[in-house]
């Protein structure tokens, strides 16, 4: 038997129920703030990934899904959603459509080990927001995100966590420092970090490796070097944060895996995933339109994991739709006029299950109990010769006989008044 790829999972019906309404949700709530959708390929040149989140992030090192064409280009499947949407903004040149604000929902690739909460083919709901500068944009985006979280039922669970990465101008000098400072305790850290020192010695701070921690607790932070320009930026968002009344926690070690960003970062985690406990993460980057080769353009974004998002939800259990007639027919002739009423049904609007492959009365009314549908209708040569059929509550287990011609907007009304 041949089975899906490691890391990779079919949704089956049930649990596509419960995505279909994250992604519904985010289309509603997403809108109250002007995002509207946008579809980007599942797979791009691997350059743009590489210049756009970092050619020695973990993510394009070691993660990403690269492969040549028939004639030769170097493609990647998308790892993260922000590289195409940048290459959208400035292939359209939307820079005349500013503010443009944007959101998509699709499969991401990275080849990660696979856990609980993490994939290899896994989905992203993720938001974009070009062209505002300050901080009011940064505290109506975490709004957004934590609307749509507590909009979907995560209350108690969530926490957001906020640090500033600084700009060029203060990072630079910062950088430096830190390399410094961690050179002195380079033999403590772990084979990978030593190798970060170097190359991208931020990530250094996000290790998780206990034999890291200590000589990362003692290194300087972003925080305590930002330049008066980022730490006004940072001041004020907290404050408005503060104002909306959404709680968050300073993390002064958060720097995220893509080199991107900028002044804010923000991650939220909740409680009752384990190691992956990140739900939403993402931040401002500001560098990215210009280095893309478009006209510069201040930027911030997020993105949520929705394989994340459905665990918190509901670990286990299946949401099917209940229908909201199971048809029952009795009979040759009965099937036919069966196949015929619940044809008027749905088309009048209804959800109808016609009994399929036959079966007694008894193993038929099984089926319809098990489909949960509210009502059960049923027709046998009896019922066809009256011209009538008997529609039975499945609730309140009381039945009667409606004339064939009136059945249409008998049950609209039922269906429609029915609790
Ligand atoms: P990210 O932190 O790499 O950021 O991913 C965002 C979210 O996607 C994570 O918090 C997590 O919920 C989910 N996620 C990431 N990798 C996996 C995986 N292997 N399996 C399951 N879920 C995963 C970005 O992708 C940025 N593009 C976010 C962003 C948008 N920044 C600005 N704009």
């Amino acid at each position: 038997m041949i089975q899906t790829v490691r890391g990779v999972h079919d949704l089956l019906p049930g649990e596509t129920t419960l995505w279909q309404f994250l992604e519904s949700e985010a289309l509603s709530i997403f809108r109250r703030y002007g995002f509207e959708e946008i579809r980007t390929p599942l797979f791009e040149k691997t350059e743009l990934f590489a210049r756009a989140v970092g050619a020695t992030t973990d993510i394009v090192e070691k993660e990403m899904y690269t492969f040549a064409d028939r004639g030769g280009d170097s493609l990647s499947l998308r790892p993260e959603g922000t590289a195409s949407v940048v290459r959208a903004f400035v292939q359209q040149s939307m820079h005349r459509h500013l503010p443009w604000k944007v959101w998509y929902r699709g499969p991401m690739f990275r080849y990660e080990r696979p856990q609980k909460g993490r994939q290899r083919q896994f989905h992203q709901i993720g938001c974009e927001l070009f062209g505002p500068e300050g901080p009011l944009a940064d505290a109506e985006l975490m709004a957004m995100a934590m609307h749509y979280l507590t909009g979907i039922g995560l209350k108690d669970a969530l926490v957001l966590e906020i640090n500033s990465l600084g700009c060029l101008a203060c990072r630079a000098p910062y950088r430096d420092r830190l390399i410094a400072a961690l050179r002195t305790s380079a033999a403590q850290l772990c084979d990978d970090c030593q190798n970060r020192l170097e190359r991208n010695p931020l990530r250094v701070l996000d290790c998780k490796r206990e034999s890291c921690r200590a000589t990362i607790t003692r290194a300087p932070v972003m925080l305590d070097h930002l330049c008066p320009g980022c730490h006004t930026h940072f001041a004020i968002l907290k404050d408005h944060l503060t104002g909306l009344g959404i709680s968050h926690q300073v993390n002064p070690l958060m720097v995220r895996g893509l080199d991107y960003y900028n002044r804010t970062a923000f991650e939220i985690t909740a409680v009752g995933l384990g190691a992956q406990n990140a739900v939403a993460a993402g931040g401002r980057y500001d560098g990215l339109v210009e280095q893309m080769g478009g006209t510069a353009t201040p930027a911030i974004g997020f993105a949520m994991g929705l394989e994340r998002l459905a665990l918190l939800l509901d670990g286990e259990n299946r949401h099917t739709l209940p229908m909201e007639v199971y048809l029952v027919t009795l009979g040759n002739a009965a099937e036919q006029a069966g196949l015929k009423l619940a044809d008027t049904l749905r088309k009048a609007g209804l959800s109808v299950e016609l009994n399929l492959g036959g079966g007694s009365l008894k193993s038929q009314m099984k089926r319809a109990g098990r489909s949960q549908a509210r009502f059960a209708m049923l027709i046998g040569d009896t019922e066809l010769a009256n011209n009538v059929v008997v529609v039975k509550d499945m609730l309140q287990s009381q039945q009667q006989e409606i004339p064939i011609p009136e059945t249409v907007n008998h049950m609209i009304t039922l269906c429609r008044t029915s609790p």
